[in-house]
């Protein structure tokens, strides 16, 4: 997807598998069948102190999958025209992010995780960090 033409409703909330079980469930995620992309790397957030923010940043080419794999956190996400506040808070839920969106991460609850599936290894080179900058390359 074009940098400068993605926007905010190209982001979508994803309903993950549930395997129920008595003594818990499972969610399973296979790349390809539940997720628009090939997973080439994983991390999580967690011990976030109350009250921090992250994200912040605009992606070039990233795709992601965020998931509050505990706890919940609400997600700003902003095209340059619009904004939207997603709140995740159940480990069965994905929101899909494509290239040029910026995004904030807000509101984590205590002892909360956020899991993020990434289409590409890490990149400095990918990142907008300056919001002038991304306004100014959504206009192109
Ligand atoms: P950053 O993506 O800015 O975090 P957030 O958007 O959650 O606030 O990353 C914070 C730091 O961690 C930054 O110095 C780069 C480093 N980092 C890696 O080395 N590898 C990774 O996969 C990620 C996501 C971050």
């Amino acid at each position: 997807m074009k940098f400068s033409k993605s926007k905010v409703k190209d982001c979508k909330i994803i309903e993950l598998p549930i395997i129920h079980n008595r003594a818990g469930n499972i969610t399973a995620i296979n790349e390809v069948n539940d997720i628009p992309f090939k997973i080439k790397r994983v991390y999580y957030l967690y011990d976030v102190p109350g009250g921090e923010e992250r994200g912040g940043h605009a992606h070039k080419k990233l795709y992601q999958l965020v998931v509050a794999a505990s706890g919940s956190f609400d997600i700003v996400l902003d095209d340059g025209k619009m904004k939207k506040s997603i709140n995740l808070n159940r480990p069965y839920f994905g929101l899909s992010i494509v290239p040029g969106i910026w995004r904030e991460i807000v509101n984590f609850s205590s002892g909360s995780i956020c899991l993020v599936l990434a289409s590409e290894f890490y990149s400095i080179k990918d990142y907008i960090r300056d919001y002038q900058l991304f306004r100014n390359l959504k206009t192109k």
